[in-house]
């Protein structure tokens, strides 16, 4: 388990507890899933195979280059985001969590459609 630091698109900040060894975007969906946690949902509309667009988020500043470079297709798929890409831009889909990410702080933006 590693902790991930939210904040969401209503302005909402969130401490995270998840699992390693799933996407950033399953994490997430889990989290607004709980009843209780407040989490914004995050749309992911394709499920995660790379196709929507829709899960999109942004990682802060110092943590977005010690994520896995974004592949040819990924960055083919941040030019269709609702909220225009910037450079923290990343599908979180496409985002493995592993032990190194524990504290990886991010935004949701303000629309994913
Ligand atoms: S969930 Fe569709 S591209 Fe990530």
């Amino acid at each position: 388990m590693i902790t991930i630091y939210l904040d969401s698109a209503s302005g909402g900040q969130h401490s995270l507890r998840v699992a390693t060894g799933q996407s950033l975007m399953r994490a997430i969906c889990d989290a607004s899933d709980a009843s209780d946690a407040g989490v914004d949902c995050i749309a992911a509309d394709c499920g995660g195979v790379l196709s929507c667009a829709t899960c999109h988020v942004v990682i802060a500043d110092d943590w977005a280059p010690r994520l896995r470079p974004a592949s040819t297709d990924e960055l083919a798929m941040l030019a269709m985001t609702a909220e225009p890409a910037s450079a923290g831009s990343r599908l979180s889909c496409q985002v493995q969590l592993d032990a190194g990410l524990d504290g990886l702080r991010l935004r949701l933006p303000a629309c994913q459609y």
